[in-house]
């Protein structure tokens, strides 16, 4: 029997944050609406509200959820405001606030403004070559205290262009070279359209090596 915590990996896509958590302790369960074939645990196709509203018990007993709405809403690259991408960010807190369980949100720069005192992590708090800014609101008694941010010390490849020596890529939107972006992300298992949504698992490797300090404090 699998005794590890449960991380209950919302809006999972190819799992780069889920990468993350495993690697930290964690037994991860992924819910998309989309077929996620490349996803490397376990997995439920549908959709996140429908999910929660079906299995609610079972999302009550996860140790922590993580939730990446999309970010097309908010992107600064592809701002796109139709009925086909919906701004979920308010709506998910209201349930993850109903559920009650510790929670991390995730969100690009573009919508920092909708949430509550975000912790940013950057690709040089971990020694990766791209510097791919995050934004991690956390709740349900679960603190992150930011690292210290490095200065950036590289120019970024412009959108699109193939990554030069010495420059670190972005690997958004409809980027060249995933290959490289496969090692920098350290996501070997993902293709580039689960790159261009994903957070670095190192990124959440960090925050989930804290929430288990968390619960065992
Ligand atoms: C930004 S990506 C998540 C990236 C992921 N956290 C990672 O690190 O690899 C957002 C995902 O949300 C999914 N999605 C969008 N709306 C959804 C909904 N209502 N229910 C379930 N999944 C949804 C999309 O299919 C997409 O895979």
């Amino acid at each position: 029997m699998d005794t590890r915590p449960v991380v209950l990996d919302l809006y999972c896509c190819q799992g780069g944050a889920g990468k993350g958590y495993d690697l930290s302790g964690f037994r991860v369960i992924g819910v998309d609406q989309d077929p996620q074939p490349r996803y490397p645990f376990e997995f439920v196709q549908m959709d996140v509200f429908a999910f929660l509203s079906t299995f609610w018990d079972v999302a009550s007993r996860a140790a922590l959820v993580p939730a990446s709405p999309p970010c097309q809403f908010d992107s600064e690259t592809q701002r796109i405001r139709s009925n086909d991408h919906p701004d979920l960010i308010g709506p998910t807190r209201i349930v993850l606030d109903m559920l009650g369980r510790p929670y991390v949100m995730e969100n690009v720069r573009g919508a920092v403004p909708k949430l509550r005192d975000p912790v940013m992590l950057c690709g040089t708090m971990f020694g990766l070559e791209t510097y791919r800014h995050r934004y991690f609101e956390t709740g349900g008694g679960f603190i992150l205290e930011a690292p210290d941010h490095p200065t950036h010390t590289h120019t970024q490849a412009k959108m699109g262009r193939p990554v030069r020596d010495g420059q670190y890529g972005q690997y958004i939107g409809n980027y060249s070279g995933v290959g490289k972006s496969r090692k920098v992300m350290e996501m070997p298992w993902a293709s580039r359209e689960g790159i261009r949504e994903a957070i670095p698992p190192k990124y959440t490797q960090w925050i989930g090596e804290r929430f288990m300090d968390y619960r065992n404090q």
